[in-house]
């Protein structure tokens, strides 16, 4: 791993609020969010167009050589590119959600999007965000940050999420689909979603959005003197 860039990761479920507050980090330090999720996402949008069943290996795999995944940074953040065409608005849907957590335990579609994730923290300081960072594929990072929240509260914010984008989803659906995905995440034998030993714990059950970001600040302080 290449010590000269700075690496901060940042693991936990969905709905902690780690993608805003990798957002504000990344605003604040100069340094560039990657958003690992959509790029599991891209692979289960090409899945789903597919056709294949997204929890077998013999569906997917012979698929992963026909995808070409480009992450772009532009002024509105982070585009995904899937053979070329701009896909950021269409993996943010619930089915896709369930596609990406299915195939995200496959091993081959994790040993697939290993060296891209890895090559983007080389080359420029990151605040990373999605399951495995710390534990596997930054396990050098400089600072690792593990944010939760209670399951109420997450599903309570990812359905705000969603009803503003006019997803029509109820609560209760929302929060059941949370916790089969959480269960997927955390139950699978390949980089399952867990805090690393030396990551600190950050729960935003109880904080705001300025407090969970000082909260992280504070540690990015304390870690690299920033
Ligand atoms: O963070 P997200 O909800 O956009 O991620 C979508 C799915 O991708 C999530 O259910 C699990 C998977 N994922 C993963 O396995 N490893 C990562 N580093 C990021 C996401």
């Amino acid at each position: 791993m290449d010590r000269k860039t700075i690496s901060v990761a940042l693991d936990g479920p969905g709905g902690a609020g780690k993608s805003t507050v990798a957002r504000a980090i990344a605003k604040k330090y100069g340094f560039t969010y990657v958003d690992t999720g959509a790029i599991y996402r891209t692979v289960g949008l090409f899945v789903r167009r597919a056709d294949a069943d997204p929890h077998s290996p013999e569906a997917v795999e012979p698929l992963l050589p026909g995808i070409n995944i480009e992450i772009e940074y532009g002024e509105d953040g982070q585009r995904m590119l899937l053979n070329g065409e701009d896909v950021t608005g269409l993996i943010r849907s619930p089915e896709i959600s369930m596609y990406a957590s299915a195939v995200s335990a496959l091993p081959a579609v994790r040993a697939f999007l290993l060296d891209m994730q890895r090559s983007l923290a080389a080359r420029k300081d990151v605040v990373m965000d999605g399951r495995d960072i710390g534990t596997v594929v930054l396990p050098d990072a400089q600072v690792k940050i593990f944010l939760t929240a209670s399951i109420d509260e997450r599903a309570r914010r990812r359905y705000d999420e969603l009803k503003a984008k006019g997803e029509a989803q109820s609560l209760e659906e929302v929060r059941a689909d949370m916790l089969r995905r959480d269960k997927n995440d955390t139950e699978r034998a390949v980089a399952p979603l867990k805090q690393a030993q030396d990551a600190v714990l950050v729960d935003t059950t109880q904080l705001g959005f300025d407090e969970a970001v000082d909260a992280v600040s504070k540690i990015i302080r304390e870690k690299t003197g920033r």
